[in-house]
């Protein structure tokens, strides 16, 4: 059975989270395409150009464990404004969508770009403040030291590169359906995009 769901949205809304309870719960393979463009972000910082790094990128790039720190993210979203970076991505994702049994993608442009076909689509926002606020929370945890403005600054300034850029920008499909995580616990939103997918599911098997 092939059934894609894509979930998009701006940095810290919520998409990861969602995404990894979507997968568990209905047993499909989960694939967080941020990870690829860091990945590619992290190549270039060590000294890669960005088009090698894109098309020559391995397994090991994506798993390794300094992708999540503030540099990499900025580096990540410059590289991810490159056409030639984003059409070396383009068809590992869309292979992945198209996996049997299943699959969950989140990022950007998983619902306009990469699999516009997909059965679900969904659209994960918050407020920038919120999304800071839990950004900020995930980075002192880990163990950086980074002042909550900073990171509200930071991602403010990724959310205008990644709405503005020529390429799939980040907006939401013409036929996602929205979910604002602001006020909402991140069990409900989980819980809403459950209920869509099995609504969506269960008309189709
Ligand atoms: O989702 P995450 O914050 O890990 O993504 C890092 C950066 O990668 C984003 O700011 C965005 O520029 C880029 N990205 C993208 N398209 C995707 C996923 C991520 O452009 N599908």
């Amino acid at each position: 059975m092939q059934f894609t769901v894509a979930i998009d949205g701006p940095a810290a809304a919520g998409k990861g989270t969602i995404a990894r309870a979507v997968a568990q719960r209905f047993g499909f393979a989960h694939l967080d395409t941020g990870l690829l463009y860091r990945a590619v972000g992290r190549r270039v910082l060590d000294g890669t150009p960005a088009d090698i790094a894109a098309a020559t990128l391995k397994h090991r790039d994506i798993t390794r464990e300094d992708l999540r720190t503030p540099e990499v993210s900025d580096a990540a979203s410059q590289v991810a404004a490159l056409p030639e970076v984003r059409s070396a991505l383009v068809l590992f994702q869309q292979e992945f969508a198209k996996r049997d049994g299943g699959a969950v993608l989140d990022g950007r442009d998983i619902g306009t770009v990469i699999c516009p076909e997909a059965e679900v689509k969904l659209f994960v926002t918050a407020s920038a403040e919120v999304r800071a606020h839990r950004r900020w929370l995930e980075l002192t945890k880990a163990g950086h030291d980074v002042e909550e403005a900073q990171v509200l600054e930071d991602v403010k300034e990724r959310d205008e590169r990644d709405s503005t850029r020529k390429d799939a920008p980040l907006r939401p499909a013409d036929d996602a359906t929205l979910l604002d995580t602001s006020d909402l616990p991140v069990e409900e939103a989980t819980d809403a995009a459950i209920q869509s997918v099995a609504r969506i599911l269960g008309e189709k098997t």
